[in-house]
């Protein structure tokens, strides 16, 4: 007998280029964005955090030094904290090089850079807020840029994360057409009161079950999990139901998806 698989729509799960594609560009950069969507990612989920002069920038460390050349260009200047420099600073530095020459002059991408990718048929964006004392007021912040870019995503892909749910909270009313989504690991008994708000969870894949996430649809939220970059483990997350994988390795989700 001759054994088929029975016939199956690939399945609608969001393919997400974690900070942008950290597998095979220097992370939090557009070029790891746009290498990321020409591997089948439909989403780059990028870190939101303010520089000193109030710019939206995308970084995922409080620090500059890991991801750019900024202790030759600044030696003086440690701790090199993001909310320490003008935007006008941060430009000069390149956050390619420390992962390979082949991105030598890739900058830190500001928000806006981010949303004329994706205006420009680039993928969507998930974008996660950073909060800390270091970036005050940065809902507000993110809220007016996006008001005023909305011709950039309006129609397209854009969800906002963060772990500090009560400023997700107050982002979905500053906001209430982007959809937000919080960070962590929500008992069943806390999931009628996110739904109020949250449009679906961030969370860890360890520990998931399908029992959950039939909870969290039942309440109306799609499920994403953070980063998988097996493709046994990506198999096993669509298995299940996630709506949402973020990956370092977009082609692999991209392939799993493929061949369901
Ligand atoms: O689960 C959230 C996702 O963005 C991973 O976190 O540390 O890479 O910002 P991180
Ligand atoms: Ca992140």
């Amino acid at each position: 007998i001759l054994m088929t698989r029975p016939a199956q729509a690939a399945p609608n799960v969001d393919n997400i280029a974690h900070r942008g594609g950290a597998g095979y560009g220097p992370e939090n950069t557009i070029a790891a964005c746009v290498l990321s969507g020409k591997q089948g990612a439909n989403m780059c989920e990028f870190d939101v955090q303010q520089t000193n002069d109030g710019e939206l920038v995308l970084i995922h460390d409080q620090t500059l030094n890991r991801t750019t050349n900024v202790e030759d260009v600044y030696p003086e200047r440690a701790p090199w904290r993001v909310a320490d420099f003008t935007l006008e600073e941060i430009r000069r530095l390149d956050a390619g090089s420390w992962f390979s020459s082949r991105y030598q002059g890739e900058g830190v991408p500001t928000l806006k850079q981010a949303l004329d990718n994706m205006g420009g048929g680039g993928p969507g964006l998930l974008l996660e807020i950073k909060h800390s004392p270091l970036n005050p007021g940065i809902d507000r912040r993110v809220a007016t840029e996006l008001q005023e870019n909305r011709s950039l995503w309006g129609g397209k892909r854009l969800v906002l994360q963060a772990f500090d749910w009560k400023a997700v909270r107050a982002l979905h009313r500053m906001l209430p057409e982007v959809p937000v989504v919080v960070i962590g690991k929500p008992g069943l008994g806390q999931l009628d009161e996110l739904s109020g708000y949250a449009k679906g969870i961030t969370l860890p894949h360890s520990g998931l079950t399908p029992d959950y996430i039939s909870k969290v649809h039942d309440r109306g939220m799609r499920v994403y999990t953070s980063t998988a970059n097996r493709r046994p483990l990506i198999r096993r997350l669509i298995a299940y139901g996630v709506d949402g994988i973020m990956t370092n390795r977009p082609d692999r989700v991209w392939s799993v998806k493929r061949r369901w």
